[in-house]
């Protein structure tokens, strides 16, 4: 860390800037609350464009000037009513730096701009997110897990989902993070999973409808309409965008049989990765034809089982026995590629990878469909009506929802 000259809140210095009328705080939708202040602020000694603040939590944080005048938040740089930028972002130069850094009697950083003056005022919720001090944007989930989910596997009441935006918000972060949870005592009405879900966003549609049921049907499109075991799989990998999450919500469950299991992709991915690299390689590199066809569509993509980010990590899993056409490959590729794929298929199957949960009437399992594997043991349906009623919705809704309901339950 290079030295800083370090600056004592100053009351009066934005009143000293070439600038008529009181600093214009910043118009944000989302202030992004923090309980910690900002106690000090200093200049980089070896680059003046850098400003430093200094936490009450003791962290120090850097930041630059050109993303600080770039996200001014007043009326000259943003329209007043959408928050939208309206700032040319190439009219200041870019050696724009701080003329003077204050922080105001509020707690707000308010930074006086050489050339022009320019006034700018920065909540500090929104500079600790912005300087990755608190977490804004999704991370990775650091938790996979294996059978032992099945002991500590969290349930959240329907209704106090409903009537609490704290339990709310707990069950987004988990079904965020854990990639598995369940909802229970949910109305035992069909379509009623829409009235739970909607209000967090835009459901997915799509060709099986918007809420679509899961019993098994004469004619049917889909091995999940028949009584069959479902063997571990994400739903919908023929898709350019795999639905995010999934939710099935059991309307009755009587026949014997039809015993719920799941599996953690990214696991099952690193395991295989750690185990057999040549077999994982393979994987997060060979394309494979998905397909589902039916009456009245065709949805064909190709891509592989094990989707990697830029940096390596496992971004989504798209593996779907019932749906996999074959691997993209020159037949003197395919025997490795059906290899690998075997090693794949093989993990899923261990018990120690699988979690069983027998669903009862009223739960609503809640799933990340590009992480986590379902499935279904057989069933009788001749010993009575199994129903489940399903809904997709996209992981972007979800963190959107968690930012808007953050923005009014206070951070400790
Ligand atoms: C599905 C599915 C599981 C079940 O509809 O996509 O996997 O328990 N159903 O019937
Ligand atoms: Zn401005
Ligand atoms: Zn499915």
């Amino acid at each position: 860390m290079n030295e800083v000259e370090d600056k004592a809140p100053r009351e009066d210095s934005w009143a000293a800037a070439s600038f008529d009328g009181p600093p214009i705080s910043m118009s944000d939708h989302n202030s992004y609350n923090t309980p910690f202040r900002i106690l000090s602020t200093g200049i980089d000694s070896v680059d003046p464009q850098v400003v430093i603040l200094h936490w009450s939590d003791g962290k120090e944080s850097a930041v630059h000037s050109l993303m600080l005048r770039d996200q001014c938040s007043c009326r000259g740089c943003r329209h007043e009513e959408s928050f939208e930028r309206t700032l040319d972002q190439i009219a200041y130069p870019i050696d724009i730096a701080p003329q003077d850094v204050t922080i105001l009697p509020n707690g707000e950083l308010c930074v006086i701009w050489t050339v022009d003056g320019h006034v700018s005022i920065f909540k500090p919720g929104w500079l600790r997110a912005s300087s990755g001090l608190e977490n804004v944007a999704p991370e990775r989930p650091q938790n996979f897990w294996g059978q032992e989910l099945g002991e500590r596997l969290r349930r959240f009441p329907y209704a106090d989902i409903v009537a609490d935006d704290c339990v709310m918000l707990d069950w987004l972060e988990t079904i965020r993070s854990v990639g598995l949870v369940y909802v229970t005592g949910a109305p035992n009405t069909p379509g009623s999973l829409g009235d739970l879900i909607s209000p967090i966003g835009v459901i997915r549609k799509t060709n099986f409808g918007v809420i679509f049921d899961v019993e098994p049907v004469v004619g049917t499109n889909s091995n999940a309409y028949t009584a069959v075991e479902l063997p571990l799989h994400v739903d919908l990998p023929t898709r350019e965008y795999q639905p995010g999450y999934q939710f099935l919500h059991c309307l009755s469950n009587d026949a014997r049989g039809g015993v719920s299991v799941y599996g953690d992709g990214f696991f099952l991915a690193e395991r295989l990765r750690s185990e057999d690299p040549d077999a994982f390689d393979i994987l997060s590199t060979t394309p494979i034809q998905h397909r589902y066809h039916d009456k009245g569509c065709d949805y064909v993509y190709n891509i592989p089982l094990i989707v990697l980010r830029s940096t390596g990590e496992v971004a989504e899993i798209r593996y779907n026995p019932a749906l996999m056409n074959g691997f993209d490959v020159p037949v003197a590729e395919a025997r490795p590629a059906y290899a690998a794929y075997r090693k794949f298929v093989a993990l899923t199957r261990e018990p120690a990878n699988q979690v069983e949960v027998l669903m009862t009437v009223g739960e609503i399992a809640c799933m990340d469909n590009r992480r986590i594997l379902h499935g279904r043991r057989a069933f009788e349906p001749s010993t009575g009506r199994r129903h489940l009623q399903g809904t997709y919705l996209e992981h972007e809704e979800v963190s959107s929802r968690i930012l808007t309901l953050r923005r009014n339950i206070p951070v400790d």
